[in-house]
């Protein structure tokens, strides 16, 4: 009986997925398996750094390298952080069939070229096959392998007329643009045109990865304390990171809605794609979103707003004299956001978006964590109201959230705070796709 002869093991085609991380916390790019593609440009050497953030987040990663790359640094260092040969040529002997620029891409979910440089968004943009990543760019099945491109450049290449217009090409034909960051260049120029940072690029392709189930929509978000001044130096605030409403402003704009985020005082990175809006009190936070509310389809209120200011701030500081006795303060309750946005939903629902606007409420407690939930849902007049113990989660990484509707109780799966806001991201994108069916 005659055999078929096996086909070739491909060198350079996907391996066996990585397994998820020891600790039993899944990896977000775990099961990922990435084409990491380099072409000419001195940000290539914070491509050794992002290689290794994804490979530290799951997962397994093909580099192919141009000419131009090679230039900037070694395929070694990129064979040492990938675990795997480079591809640098589609003339590669090592390929058992001389087809390395096929099998790349059939099981690869993305290819990311970090960074692309002028010349190569320019071939691209033209079909052009004479070099490795692009050859490989025009091999790759488009409906099942994304094409990631973060361009790297200087400012004047990137503002050229010729430039402009190859990236419009390739975005119409389905890449996807990261970046680039304005700011200080290589060669000394400020300017659009910087790659973006390792991690940043990291963040976009799990970003990429994730779900749209909020496109089209558009969610406002309050997160952190609010700041209620005594004085020009002192204030009353509250032990709120910010972390929880900043980890749901980042899964919605993962999820693909356009994102307001209005912060009390907080240090915290603005997510990417998010537009954030600073203030300090609960009077200046009130301000901020009431403008908001026509143009947004949900309102999740994460603030851990004051409930009262002093009923005076004093001009300059409150200095102590020997022979004074400890200032006493009146204190007058501050305005409360999320029941004022509520009532004028409810009171005037606005027609500048399809549905009126769906408001999501946390109650923080330290004690009898439902009960009070319950009762501060139908307060505050609002469908769902998220409950978490406050002195447990405030800020440290992971929470633990229980959602109360007009139907009962769900606990969510406990975990670290942007796996939590994904899955009350998927879960409010389910809601309003029910209102709306
Ligand atoms: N909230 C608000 N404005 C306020 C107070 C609270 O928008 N002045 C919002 C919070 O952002 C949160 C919800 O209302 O979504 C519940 O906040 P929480 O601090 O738990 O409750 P309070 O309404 O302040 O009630 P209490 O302090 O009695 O628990």
């Amino acid at each position: 009986m005659k055999h078929s002869a096996p086909a070739p093991r491909s060198v350079f085609a996907a391996p066996e997925p990585s397994a998820g991380a020891a600790d039993g916390h899944a990896l977000p790019l775990a099961g990922r398996h990435l084409v990491l593609a380099l072409t000419g440009g001195i940000a290539c050497y914070k491509s050794a750094e992002l290689l290794r953030l994804l490979v530290k987040a799951g997962a397994t990663v093909q580099v192919v390298m141009s000419e131009g790359a090679l230039r900037f640094i070694t395929e070694a260092t990129m064979q040492a952080l990938s675990g795997r040969p480079v591809l640098t040529s589609a003339w590669d002997a090592r390929e058992p069939d001389s087809m390395a620029h096929i099998h790349l891409t059939r099981q690869a979910d993305a290819v990311l070229v970090a960074p692309a440089s002028t010349d190569f968004i320019a071939r691209l943009a033209a079909g052009r096959c004479d070099e490795i990543v692009s050859l490989a760019c025009v091999a790759r099945p488009p409906q099942r392998c994304a094409l990631l491109v973060a361009p790297a450049m200087n400012r004047e290449m990137w503002a050229h007329p010729a430039t402009q217009r190859n990236v419009r090409r390739i975005v119409d034909d389905g890449a996807v643009l990261l970046g680039p960051a304005a700011g200080a260049q290589a060669c000394g120029e400020v300017g659009d045109g910087r790659m973006l940072e390792p991690a940043e690029l990291l963040d976009a392709v799990v970003a990429h990865f994730q779900p749209k189930s909020l496109r089209g929509l558009r969610m406002l978000v309050t997160a952190g304390p609010t700041f209620e001044a005594l004085d020009p130096v002192r204030g009353l605030t509250n032990r709120s990171s910010g972390k929880m409403g900043f980890a749901i402003a980042r899964a919605a704009a993962e999820a693909g809605a356009e994102v307001t985020l209005v912060a009390g005082p907080v240090h915290l990175p603005t997510p990417a794609g998010v537009q954030r809006i600073d203030v300090e009190s609960a009077r200046d936070m009130l301000q901020a979103v009431m403008p908001q509310v026509a143009g947004h389809d949900v309102f999740v209120a994460t603030a851990a707003v004051a409930d009262w200011r002093p009923a005076e701030a004093a001009e300059h500081k409150i200095k102590k004299a020997a022979d004074a006795a400890a200032p006493e303060w009146a204190l007058v309750e501050n305005p409360d956001i999320l029941a004022t946005v509520a009532a004028s939903v409810e009171a005037r629902p606005h027609a500048a978006r399809p549905r009126p606007l769906y408001c999501v409420g946390f109650a923080a407690e330290s004690e009898r964590l439902l009960e009070h939930a319950r009762a501060k849902r139908e307060r505050k007049g609002i469908p769902l109201i998220v409950a978490n113990l406050g002195p447990a989660t405030f800020g440290r990484d992971d929470n633990a959230l229980v959602l109360v509707d007009e139907q009962g109780e769900r606990p969510l799966p406990a975990g670290d705070k942007l796996a939590l806001a994904r899955l009350l991201v998927a879960d409010i994108a389910a809601r309003l796709a029910l209102a709306s069916a």
